[in-house]
């Protein structure tokens, strides 16, 4: 079958197309899985590149999420046929694993997933839109909705908007009725981010996003415990972090799934404990976020925002565009 094969942690090159490459074979509780579009996540850069602690076997096929139709079922799986529209939970949280990763992934014609990890996909919900689902977006409501608790009326300040759990923050906040401002790094992402519902967008790239907060809802102080925003999402870290501490207003939440820019950023105690800060973690998305979206989204409340679709052959492109920042929301990659 085709798929594109990382072949040792580095550079852009060691992702290499494959027109031959085994297809795989169905074992006990196992589905063969028809690819039909596989959407890309900074995950997948992290895992090219290599990330320290997490140890892969190569050659493995890239792509964490994914969505297709099922074209073999092993021996023992039952209540699944073939030709059935699934989406496929990336982790597997039985015997472990995730897709992409430490297991063959999306990135190619046909990929093996576990029976338990199929999730069925509504009839409203196209393949890419299912495909874009899981890692960015399931995170995003995890971080936003279980963990972070957005209210309505609330403002909520929104780092790397444009990526994929960056939209899916703003479309979360926004449904939830709070007040988004996103930061971003282009005119023509924040444009679209305002078509996406963003209340306020600031160029953090040309501007002091501090200082814009400021502006906007002034500046939190021993005398002005009000001032600033009730949440800041922040999965960029970096020289991101202190910055984002001095938006908040006393009791305001920092959520973070990720440090794109950097995971051991300078902090600043004196801001958690003077305004009573609170920094919320939040991992993966749990099944559940996943059939909440897919209702979302069946139900005609939630849009997601795919850039651009490509070719498997082209995957490689995708990932630079990503990589490169050139995204507005989720890229995705059709076998
Ligand atoms: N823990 C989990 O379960 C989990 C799940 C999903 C994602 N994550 C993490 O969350 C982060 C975002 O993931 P994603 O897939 O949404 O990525 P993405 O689609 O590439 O979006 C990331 C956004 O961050 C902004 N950014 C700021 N500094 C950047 C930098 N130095 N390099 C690249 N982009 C930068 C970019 O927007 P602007 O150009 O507008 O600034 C970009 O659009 C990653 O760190 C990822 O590993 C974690």
């Amino acid at each position: 079958m085709r798929a594109m094969v990382l072949h040792g942690h580095g550079g852009m090159e060691k992702l290499v197309y494959e027109e031959a490459f085994p297809e795989p074979r169905p074992g006990p509780g196992d589905v063969v899985v028809r690819v039909k579009a596989c959407s890309l996540n900074y995950h997948d850069v992290f895992t090219r590149r290599g990330m320290p602690g997490i140890k892969i076997d190569m050659p493995r096929i890239c792509g964490l999420d994914l969505a297709g139709e099922i074209a073999e079922l092993g021996p023992q799986v039952e209540g699944w046929a073939v030709g059935e529209r699934v989406l496929v939970d990336p982790r597997n949280r039985v015997e472990g694993g995730l897709m992409g990763e430490t297991i063959d992934g999306g990135l190619a014609e046909f990929c093996l997933a576990r029976a338990h990890q199929l999730v069925p996909i509504p009839d409203k919900v196209s393949y890419e839109v299912a495909a874009s689902l899981p890692v960015a977006h399931g995170t995003a409501h995890r971080m936003m909705v279980t963990i972070g608790k957005v209210t309505a009326g609330e403002k909520c300040l929104v780092l790397g908007a444009s990526g994929g759990v960056g939209t899916g923050a703003v479309l979360l906040a926004k449904m939830a009725g709070a007040e988004v401002i996103a930061c971003s790094s282009s005119a023509e992402k924040m444009e679209r981010l305002k078509e996406m519902g963003a209340h306020h967008v600031i160029n953090y790239v040309e501007k002091d996003f501090v200082k814009e907060i400021w502006k906007l809802f002034e500046k939190p102080t021993r005398r002005n415990f009000d001032g600033g925003v009730d949440m800041v999402v922040n999965f960029t870290g970096g020289d991101t972090w202190v910055p984002s501490m001095k938006c908040l207003r006393r009791g305001g939440r920092m959520l973070t799934c990720g440090a794109t820019a950097g995971h051991d950023p300078a902090t600043d105690l004196r801001y958690i404990w003077t305004y009573e800060l609170q920094i919320l973690g939040a991992n993966g998305w749990e099944r559940e976020d996943l059939t909440l979206l897919m209702d979302y989204i069946q139900e005609g409340k939630m849009e997601i925002p795919i850039d651009r679709v490509f070719p498997l052959s082209e995957a490689r492109e995708a990932l630079r565009l990503l990589e490169d920042r050139e995204v507005i929301g989720k890229v995705v990659v059709v076998p």
